[in-house]
């Protein structure tokens, strides 16, 4: 059995660091491990043009000084995104992508897309340009239930606006179901996928069977074991459509486990390790190089790192820290429920 893997550094290509004292608090353990990042901008109010994306960029950067992290920016689309704005965006390289939130359809998504008309000045310059556009794929009908709305979204939304536009550059991000990998691993140019660690390993139990578990809640929820099981093939297959966006989505634990608690899991601290968990155990060690540290930066016109990391594994699990502190409370980091014997080896293991 390997013990010791060594890999290029990875990249997160679906992150969310949050702001003032939160992204002190969480940042680190993301640019620890990771290289560079996508950041998601779905801040309160939404990063929406270049001022707001390179001041976001600044403080992430004043945030994870000492680390050799590199952020990447994605602007939040609205219906009052203009060509211009889509054109200054493709032409300064801090900003990598363009994000589509259906509004409604998750955290601070109220600022999105109601038509997606609205916004075919906006999609038309992306595709001129080449700026990928990244989605939260689900609709947000009332009458649609929550499991079926990453399926309607492709059917309804995203394949109909793709063969309106061929030449836009599509990531559907964390998807969670066997339809998504399908309509990915199906497609011809111009369409791929991130997944994040937690959609790897949990289903729809660890929410919801033998109590209720708030920590478990996220956007796209998560699905049946069958849809669990798509998303490790594809994760596992090799193909350089698929790579990994943590979506690490910290909110404090008051804000988790409330009667109307938020969506979103705080994976960055474990996310290597959990990751390793799950290729090591579909016998693929030699595929998670791909799909966590090359496919997403070539996707995003990088060169892989040149740098790597070590991962190690241990015949004992691996306790982690369940908790963090940050804005005057508690954030819960993602605990799989399955042993994970696997941790990031830091410097001074190394030298031992
Ligand atoms: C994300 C968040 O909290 O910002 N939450 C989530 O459940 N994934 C938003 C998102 O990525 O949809
Ligand atoms: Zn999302
Ligand atoms: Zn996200």
């Amino acid at each position: 059995m390997t013990d010791r893997l060594t890999i290029r550094r990875p990249d997160d290509w679906h992150l969310h660091l949050r702001d003032g004292a939160m992204l002190s608090a969480v940042a680190p353990h993301t640019a620890r491990d990771f290289g560079r990042a996508l950041i998601m901008p779905n801040l309160v109010p939404p990063v929406t043009d270049m001022t707001a994306a390179l001041a976001y960029r600044q403080r992430i950067q004043n945030a994870t000084k000492g680390f050799d992290f590199t952020p990447y920016m994605a602007l939040y689309l609205t219906e009052d995104t203009s060509p211009e704005t889509i054109r200054a965006a493709a032409a300064d390289d801090a900003v990598i992508a363009v994000k589509l939130y259906p509004a409604g359809a998750t955290t601070n998504s109220a600022s999105g897309v109601r038509h997606i008309d609205s916004v075919m000045p906006a999609l038309e310059a992306m595709a001129e340009t080449g700026l990928p556009l990244a989605i939260h794929g689900e609709v947000t009908t009332d009458s649609v239930d929550i499991f079926d709305r990453e399926k309607h979204f492709i059917d309804e939304v995203l394949d109909p606006l793709r063969q309106r536009l061929p030449q836009l550059r599509v990531v559907m991000e964390h998807i969670t179901t066997e339809d998504a990998a399908h309509y990915v691993s199906s497609s011809d140019t111009g369409l791929a996928a991130t997944i994040t660690v937690h959609h790897l390993m949990i289903t729809r139990n660890h929410i919801l069977a033998g109590g209720i578990r708030p920590h478990y809640y996220c956007l796209p929820v998560a699905k049946r074991s069958r849809h669990r099981d798509a998303l490790i093939a594809a994760a596992v297959s090799g193909d350089p459509r698929y790579f990994m966006g943590t979506d690490s989505a910290p909110h404090t634990d008051h804000a988790k486990l409330s009667p109307c608690g938020c969506a979103g899991m705080f994976t960055a601290p474990v996310a290597m390790a959990c990751l390793a968990e799950v290729f090591s155990g579909q016998g693929h060690l030699d595929r998670l190089e791909g799909f966590a540290s090359v496919f997403g930066a070539n996707f995003y016109g990088f060169s892989p790192s040149e740098q790597t990391i070590t991962l190690r594994r241990h015949d004992t699990p691996v306790p982690v820290t369940p908790i963090i502190e940050a804005d005057g409370d508690q954030v819960t980091v993602f605990d799989p429920m399955t042993p994970v014997h696997w941790s990031v080896e830091v410097e001074a293991e190394k030298k031992a």
